[in-house]
């Protein structure tokens, strides 16, 4: 399975397969607390089947949803590479088999084979990259852009389908309240621009750059 995961892309198969034996399989229940911004664990976890959400939350209850990790993906690399406390937390919105590989056991390949350092910083790059975009987009967007951001980057080519969000999922990634999504929601399917089905989204035509 793992790969299949970017970060193991160059690594020969028979190494992987020595990775995956020292790396521990587990399924979790929807809805399952893995770890909170803040917690002193220091695993990757990869994911085999189902949807993690990374977030952060305020302490009234806000929540600010940074990713959705599916299968193929992995999180928690952060903290196995500085060794500080998680810098968000993640629950799982499905049910999902995770795969988890320590800190020790991680470095320990990491020094057997080093290429695994370069593509780290090529996906760290891609990830500033992404971050860059989200802080474009919240500063300069209205909510109509920024929904409209949010959904190409769901459904992008590859998935062509988002995963199930409800509008507060939506408004929890744009930073704006979940009736202003609604508003918007409403507006591109009455306008032919989305289809939803069983809370997926599916983008039919591309989308006006204002409305
Ligand atoms: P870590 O800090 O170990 O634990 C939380 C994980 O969430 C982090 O590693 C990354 O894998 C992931 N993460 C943190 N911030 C972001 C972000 N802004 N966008 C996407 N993923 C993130």
């Amino acid at each position: 399975m793992l790969e299949k995961v970017s970060l193991f892309s160059n690594i020969p198969p028979e190494c992987l397969y020595k990775l995956e034996k020292i790396s521990s399989l587990r399924k979790y229940p929807k809805n399952t607390i893995l770890f909170i911004e803040g917690d002193d664990n220091s695993q990757l976890f990869v994911v085999k089947k189902g949807l993690v959400c990374i977030h952060t939350d305020d302490n009234e209850g806000r929540q600010l949803v940074l990713n959705y990790v599916g299968p193929g993906e992995y999180f928690g690399e952060l903290s196995l590479l500085d060794g500080k406390p998680r810098s968000a937390s993640a629950t799982t919105v499905e049910d999902s088999n995770l795969l988890t590989i320590s800190r020790e056991n991680f470095r320990g390949f990491m020094q057997e084979y080093p290429e695994l350092y370069e593509v780290l910083m090529v996906e760290l790059a891609n990830r500033i990259r992404s971050l860059t975009e989200n802080v474009k987009d919240m500063a300069l967007l209205d909510v109509y852009g920024r929904v409209a951001h949010t959904l190409e980057r769901l459904c992008n080519p590859e998935v062509e389908i988002s995963p199930k969000l409800t509008h507060q999922d939506i408004a929890n990634m744009v930073g704006a309240s979940r009736e202003m999504v609604s508003r918007v929601m409403k507006e591109l399917v009455l306008g032919g621009y989305i289809e939803i089905q069983q809370k997926q989204i599916r983008i039919v035509k591309s989308f006006p750059k204002n409305w």
